[in-house]
């Protein structure tokens, strides 16, 4: 029974070690924080720099740390260290093999600093980083986007509502949509790089500390606008964090409305699209298929990247100040929706970039319907000084009779408009084309293509400033 020593029999059988190592499996993090020892290394460089700067330690200690943290840092870049769960994260994890390179000298950097603040402003640096990282890939995917309306500026397929034909658009109108999306996103991304924009080192555990630190040097040194003035706040927030992933749950919901759209539309009913055979797969068994699988893969993801942000919000509700280490559980749930929201956008960069517009069914498709119904009650308004409620009861009339008879509304006979209506006249085939239809709605923001157009150059001045 040599085993029931060293390992719970209820609940300990995998794990070789006791109770201990049940406590260093849950207590470790080093298996995902690792992601952070640039940043760590980073900010152990400026800490060091400023200790001797204002003259708590020495500047030969100084230069020792700083020798020894860039070797770590060539180490890890080489694949050379070894990392310990024993030694918990990844900030122990440097710092141990930081006294195994320099000795004694080592033990001084930890001075007026806690891990508290050490993780945060770890943190905080990575998700500025990963913030402007989804920025550039953004204002990529808006640059497909805006190529792609510029295309299809003309380019008629109908409207939808309650995914029912409602009246004629551009697909050109249609991808503006989405640029109007991204470019929110884009400026979420720049809203949250400015309010965490602020450096928490320096508050140390949680009170801040009697040595004389210099917050403003290792701020500045770490590129942040200025440190953060409650250090109560900064070793607790995880605001940053959050907002990281309130950002990439919404991106990723607009991403899926599109994956969405790209799976209707590529179906053989509707055939508006056809993606490439880089993003689409066959099937084993029916041979005629070809599978939207990266566009359903985007909508399925954006479940999990808002599962992250549910979780976090979840883990921080409860917490007293200040630091809890509830608040290690912050990283998978940010690591794991940046490299999924990469991978979203990538996907869908590649797919809008190359799937073929099948311009003759989507006109088609306009054309059928009863797409131009809206325009006769217009017309209706507009000639015969109609109230539109009554019009629109006309218009509803001659539907109904199109539809009897099998036609579109521009094929019904004048004489049969002419008895729901005696004033209707031959002008009224003047608005009841797709092509009228689209061109004639101007309005700010229409569908009509000279607006698409205009809207397009507004975006592509816009992207080239941002
Ligand atoms: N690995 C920890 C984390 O990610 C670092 C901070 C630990 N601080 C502490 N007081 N135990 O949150």
């Amino acid at each position: 029974m040599s085993d029931a020593k060293t390992s719970n029999q209820m609940w300990g059988g995998r794990f070789a070690a006791g109770p201990a190592a049940v406590m260093e499996a849950i207590n470790a993090s080093i298996g995902f924080d690792r992601k952070l020892y640039a940043q760590d290394i980073r900010g152990s460089l400026a800490h060091a720099e400023m200790l001797a700067e204002t003259g708590i330690i020495s500047k030969a200690d100084q230069e020792k740390i700083a020798h020894g943290l860039n070797t770590i840092l060539k180490e890890i870049e080489d694949g050379r260290f070894v990392f310990s769960t024993k030694l918990e994260d990844i900030h122990m994890n440097v710092e141990a093999r930081l006294a195994e390179l320099i000795g004694p000298a080592a033990g001084r950097l930890h001075t007026a600093r806690s891990r508290n603040d050490q993780v945060a402003v770890d943190f905080r640096l990575w998700v500025k980083d990963e913030l402007l990282r989804v920025a550039d890939v953004l204002k990529g995917l808006m640059g497909v986007l805006l190529a792609r309306a510029e295309e299809h500026a003309a380019t008629v397929m109908p409207g939808f509502t309650h995914l029912q034909t409602a009246q004629p658009v551009t697909f050109g109108h249609h991808c503006m949509a989405y640029v109007e999306m991204f470019s929110r996103d884009l400026s979420r991304v720049r809203d949250a790089l400015e309010r965490m924009d602020e450096s928490p080192l320096g508050a140390a555990a949680l009170a801040g500390t009697g040595f004389p630190i210099d917050r403003h040097r290792t701020a500045a040194a770490l590129g942040f606008r200025e440190p953060t003035r409650n250090s109560l706040d900064s070793v607790s927030d995880r605001d940053f964090a959050l907002e990281f992933l309130a950002i990439a749950a919404i991106c990723a919901t607009h991403l899926s409305r599109l994956a969405e759209e790209i799976v209707i539309w590529s179906t053989p009913q509707f055939a508006f699209v056809r993606l490439s055979d880089s993003f689409s797969t066959g099937s084993s068994i029916m041979p005629q298929k070809k599978n939207p699988d990266a566009a359903e893969l985007v909508r399925a993801k954006t479940g999990r990247v808002n599962g992250h942000l549910i979780g976090l919000l979840t883990v921080m509700k409860g917490l007293p100040l200040t630091y809890s280490k509830d608040m290690q559980e912050d990283k998978e749930a940010v690591f794991d929706t940046a490299e999924t929201l990469d991978l979203m956008l990538a996907a869908m960069t590649g797919m809008m970039g190359d799937l073929t517009v099948n311009a003759a069914a989507m006109k088609k498709a306009a054309g059928s319907g009863y797409a131009t119904a809206t325009d006769l009650a217009d017309w209706l308004v507009r000639t015969l000084g109609l109230p539109f409620r009554e019009a629109h009861h006309v218009t509803g009339r001659a539907v109904a009779l199109a539809e009897r008879n099998g036609v579109a509304l521009d094929r019904l006979p004048l004489a049969d408009l002419q008895a729901i209506h005696p004033g209707i006249t031959a002008d009224v085939f003047s608005v009841l084309t797709v092509q009228k239809s689209v061109n004639s709605r101007k309005s700010l923001g229409g569908t009509a293509p000279a607006e698409v157009k205009r809207q397009i150059r507004y975006w592509k001045k816009r992207l080239a400033k941002a």
